[in-house]
Formats: C-alpha cells, structure tokens, sequence
C-alpha cells in the first residue's frame, strides 16, 4: 500500500519509482472501455499516471489535484500537454460533462472528512453529465488491512534514478475508529540512516462500509449500479460503479 503518499515535494517525486507496478489501472481502463467514455475526470490524479494513460490512448482528459508537489510531477511528464491539469478539487471544476469521472487508488479514503467527502461526490455528480458514471474503489474495513501496515510486512528497498537505493516501511500509528493513520518512511542508503536524513510522511485514511459508501452515493443522487471487486487485490476492496441519472 505504498500508494498513500504523494503529498509533499519529496514524496511526490518518490511515488512513481516506489509504485512501479500499476497493474491497478487495467480495471479503469477496462471500465473507459465498456462505458465508451471519451471524457474523463479523474479526480486526485496524484502524479498522474491515469490521465496520462488515458490521454494516450486519445480520450479528453481533465486531471484534478489538491497536492501541488504531485500535480508538479504529472506537469513535467512527457504527454502532459494533452491532459487539462486542475489545482485543487472537485469541489469547483468549471463545466465538463464528463462521461466518466475516475478516484484511483483510494482517494476516496483520503478524504477523511464527512463534509468534504460530500462536497467530493457532488462535485463530480456537477461535472458529469446526465448519464456519466463515477467509479472509484475503497477498502473493506472487514480485512482489516491496516493489521500489515507495519515495518516487518512492509519493508522493501527501491533503486530510484537519482538517488540509489531506498528503504522504505509504514508503521501503524493510530486507529481511531474509522480512522486509521500510519507513518511511511523513506531513508536513501547512501545518507546513513540517521533521524535527520529520513523522509517521513503520515497519513490518514477514513475507513467506510459497503452500506455506507452506498448511501452516500444515493443521497448525492447517484444510482449505484454495481459494486466490484478489484481483480488485482481480490476480495480486499470495493469497486463503486454509480451513475448521475438521465
Ligand atoms: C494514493 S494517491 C493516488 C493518486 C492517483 N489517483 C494514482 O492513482 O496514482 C491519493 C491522492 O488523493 C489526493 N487527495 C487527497 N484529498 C483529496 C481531495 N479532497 N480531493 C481530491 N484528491 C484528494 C492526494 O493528494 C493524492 O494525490
């Protein structure tokens, strides 16, 4: 789960060399393929690898992102021009019409807050248009997976271009109810590993039922159409697929 950290100039830089493996995307573009979608929101692009992805492959593509440092990085990559950057989030997107408005991995649990999480799901529901979808995944709270969220399960080290190799861990900090939050540290080997030559971040990240989600959907107007699991992390996450009515 190194996906939850894209926030700050360092990580941001580190998010893309540390999560090499984005097999997790096939399934959004598995879904812009069913739906026909050709204009495509996707909210928290982080980096933005997806709209990257999707801008290649010829859709119309808006990328939004409240965390400068990420949009920075999504900004400088080859392609970027195709894309439409957004600072900020989907609280105040001009008029799009989107077909499909995307929240790859697990934006949806970074937003942590009851009301900003509504303001998230109206937002999109505004940016669609009547009949566009909003498919976005988060955690089932039943796996526990914060329970692996520590330094012996997660420790790994990275070759990164320009820095050499990188240990990286989480450790479990809190949790508090739905609330979960952990501590990703970073240490380049070539620095020593002493406290002032770590990069740390921490994070937390809301937990939300089934039921939950679905309500909340239900209650921005969505109609919720089906709930998938994500093939990649079977029976770990739950895949919303909702839709603003004609
Ligand atoms: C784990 S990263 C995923 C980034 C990207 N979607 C991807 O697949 O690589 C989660 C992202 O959610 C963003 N985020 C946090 N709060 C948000 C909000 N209220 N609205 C939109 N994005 C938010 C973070 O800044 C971060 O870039």
């Amino acid at each position: 789960m190194a996906e939850e950290m894209s926030g700050n100039s360092g990580t941001a830089a580190l998010y893309d060399a540390l999560n090499r493996d984005r097999s997790d995307l096939d399934a959004y573009v598995g879904v812009v393929e069913e739906l026909g979608a050709r204009r495509v929101l996707d909210i928290g692009c982080g980096t933005g690898v997806f709209a990257l992805l999707l801008a290649a492959r010829g859709a119309e593509v808006v990328g939004v992102e409240p965390a400068r440092a990420s949009l920075d990085v999504a900004r400088a990559k080859p392609g970027a021009g195709r894309v439409r950057w957004i600072h900020g989030d989907a609280t105040a997107l001009p008029p799009l019409r989107a077909d499909l408005a995307t929240m790859t991995a697990n934006v949806a649990q970074e937003i942590t807050e009851g009301p900003a999480w509504y303001a998230t799901l109206r937002g999109a529901y505004r940016a669609l248009r009547p009949g566009g979808h909003l498919v976005f995944e988060s955690r089932d709270p039943a796996r526990r997976a914060w329970e692996g969220w520590n330094r012996a399960e997660s420790y790994g080290v990275t070759d990164v271009p320009g820095l050499g190799s990188v240990e990286s861990w989480v450790d479990l900090v809190e949790v508090a109810g739905p609330l979960v939050t952990f501590r990703w540290t970073y240490v380049c080997a070539e620095d020593g590993a002493t406290p002032e030559e770590r990069l740390t971040e921490e994070s937390t990240l809301r937990f939300r039922a089934r039921t939950e989600i679905e309500d909340d959907l239900a209650a921005c107007g969505y109609e919720v159409r089906e709930v998938r699991d994500a093939a990649d992390r079977p029976g770990r996450e739950f895949v919303f697929v909702a839709r603003r009515p004609h």
